[in-house]
């Protein structure tokens, strides 16, 4: 048991209530677009107005697990009601503030009247906080670092791999526990087990602000694009050589798990670990509903609309390179430890 049943019970009302927040924005973005004509919605977006209205169906058909019809209506037809809600759940945290801002504005976002992009990482820093939440979610925190500092223990020289580091929440952590004792004046540090650690995204917009956050840092960083779906040799990375691939809240963006796995794996050398921090679908004990993040993302490009509103727990997993060819088609063994909402391993 890796989170207590009081995290457990707090967090699955809050999830309950995003829940609600959630189908009650579907519904009434459905109800604005009404009299739209749905062949003018394109794209992803076409995709995730056919998720909307599949939400829409599954509520009315009694399919949303945790979602009572009535409390729905009950919601629906009272704006005060729904204010509230709506408030309560902004106050609550990043997730509640950035459901709210992208829900209020799902109609003029799929009419293409309002940039989803400007909304999440335009306005403040709210999808920072969200990653960090995420990071920081649960015993996850000291699970983390208890497994960094046997690893800084026990090893010298890491070459270091990040993939999809963005704001650098997954980061922090990592050269925290690895090197300690790094000082602002960037040279060398006593204790240190980095020899290397490359800072890798998609997209170089991240590099500038990680540059300047992880300065301490500055004699192992380097920064790169590296975008996982691609060969990583063709990338300029060196197969075979990283000790670690820490991947934070990314491999969920990619649209084939195999290939980018297989990918991951060769660039790690024999015995090299992936570790990973990713959301997964809940089994059916707990509650399953939409996780706000997983549900305003998808207004991105590249994102496929989830095909059912899921439950996206928090999991860490640690997973090593092995080489017999009966382990998994993919060749990782794992173990994974779960975040707050998940009540075991
Ligand atoms: C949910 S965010 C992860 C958060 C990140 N670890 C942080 O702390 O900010 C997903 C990140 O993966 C990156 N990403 C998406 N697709 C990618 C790909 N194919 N290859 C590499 N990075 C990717 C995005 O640019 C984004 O920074």
């Amino acid at each position: 048991m890796l989170a207590s049943d009081e995290d457990n019970t707090a967090y699955r009302v809050i999830v309950r209530r995003l829940q609600l927040a959630s189908v009650l924005f579907v519904t009434n973005a459905l109800e604005q677009l009404k009299d739209y004509p749905a062949e003018k919605i394109e794209g992803h977006f076409a995709k995730y107005y056919d998720w909307c209205l599949k939400v829409q169906d599954d509520l009315h058909n009694g399919a949303l697990p945790h979602l009572d019809f009535d409390d729905w209506k009950r919601y629906a037809e009272d704006e005060d009601l729904r204010n509230d809600l709506f408030n309560r759940i902004a106050e609550e945290n990043a997730d509640g503030r950035l459901l709210v801002r992208m829900g209020t504005n799902l109609a003029p976002v799929l009419r293409k009247e309002v940039d989803p992009l400007q909304l999440m990482f335009g306005e403040d820093s709210v999808l920072q906080e969200l990653y960090k939440n995420m990071v920081e979610s649960g015993n996850l925190p000291a699970l983390l670092k208890a497994y960094l500092d046997i690893v800084h223990h026990n090893s010298v020289n890491l070459k270091i791999l990040e993939i999809g580091a963005g704001t650098g929440s997954l980061t922090a952590p990592v050269l925290e526990a690895l090197s300690p004792n790094a000082a602002d004046d960037g040279l060398p540090s006593a204790g240190s087990a980095i020899a290397t650690y490359t800072y890798t995204d998609v997209s170089s917009a991240f590099f500038e602000r990680a540059k300047e956050r992880f300065k301490k840092w500055r004699n192992v960083l380097e920064f790169r694009t590296f975008n996982i779906e691609s060969d990583a040799a063709e990338q300029g990375l060196e197969l075979g050589s990283y000790d670690f691939i820490f991947a934070g809240n990314v491999i969920h963006a990619t649209a084939d798990l195999k290939k980018v796995l297989s990918n991951l794996r060769s660039l790690l050398k024999p015995r090299g670990r992936l570790v990973m921090h990713e959301g997964i679908r809940q089994g059916s004990e707990a509650p399953s509903c939409l996780q706000p993040d997983q549900h305003v993302l998808t207004l991105l490009p590249r994102r496929p609309p989830l095909a059912a509103p899921v439950f996206w727990p928090i999991v860490r997993m640690v997973a090593q390179r092995r080489a017999e060819p009966e382990m998994v088609s993919i060749h990782f063994q794992g173990r994974m430890g779960c975040g707050a909402p998940c009540s075991r391993i």
